[in-house]
């Protein structure tokens, strides 16, 4: 039986105690529940700011997350600092992904953006990591691409959208494929990862696959 706060009030009253402590004890565990198991409610990208700027790190620093993307060494606090200090963006937007799960205060989950923005010949490559595993494999990223998709081709009027992927980064390969990029081509032996070579493999999402899936979407 899920009994709410009033619930759990009358229930704890009725055995002869205020039950407050009992309270907090479930209700703590039912907000981590909820925060496990709840359909995520509502996705939005907003602007880094200031106040991000620890977890990010955290992030940025986590060997499983370090270990998919191209940073391949710890980085110092100057260095991030030095980073989101630098942000030009006009050549890379970074975003964090916020969400609402059930009861839950919106909050930061992942960081997602365009980079290597060319105004030029109008493309970006997709950059997107979820650094709370708690929300990962619930259609965060792929919808934090559709939101990307909608910046990049509705409002910044690019006309390509690429990515690169590391042969073993599975998830990330799986990712970009469910999000409808065509797969593009490989490179051979482009990163060097714990003594050994690996590929990478590029896909795109141009202008008309755009138009396509608009118009398939409603
Ligand atoms: C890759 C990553 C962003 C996926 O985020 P996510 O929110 O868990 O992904 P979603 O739940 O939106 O899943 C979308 C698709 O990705 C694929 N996918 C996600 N996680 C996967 C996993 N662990 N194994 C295999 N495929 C996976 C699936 O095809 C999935 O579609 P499906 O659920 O219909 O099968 C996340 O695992 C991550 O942050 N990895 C570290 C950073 C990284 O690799 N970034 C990509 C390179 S830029």
């Amino acid at each position: 039986m899920i009994r709410t706060e009033d619930g759990w009030r009358r229930f704890c009253s009725e055995r002869g105690t205020s039950g407050d402590q009992v309270f907090d004890i479930l209700k703590d565990w039912s907000e981590e529940s909820a925060r496990l198991t709840q359909e995520i409610s509502g996705l939005m990208l907003r602007p880094l700011n200031l106040d991000d700027l620890e977890q990010i790190y955290k992030w940025r620093n986590d060997p499983e997350i370090m270990a998919r993307t191209r940073q391949w060494r710890m980085l110092e606090w100057n260095e991030h600092l030095r980073w989101f200090n630098n942000l030009d963006h006009d050549r890379d937007i970074m975003r964090a992904i916020t969400v609402k799960a059930l009861s839950l205060e919106s909050n930061m989950v992942g960081v997602c953006g365009l980079t290597h923005i060319d105004w030029v010949n109008r493309s970006a490559e997709v950059s997107i990591y979820i650094g709370d595993e708690n929300f990962r494999r619930k259609g965060v990223a792929k919808e934090a691409i559709r939101q990307l998709k909608v910046m990049a081709f509705d409002q910044m009027n690019l006309h390509r959208l690429w990515a690169e992927i590391y042969s073993f980064n599975s998830p990330g390969l799986g990712l970009f494929k469910s999000c409808g990029f065509g797969y593009e081509d490989i490179l051979l032996d482009t990163v060097y990862r714990n003594g050994k070579y690996y590929n990478s493999h590029f896909y795109n999402f141009l202008e008309d696959a755009w138009k396509n899936e608009k118009s398939d979407t409603g």
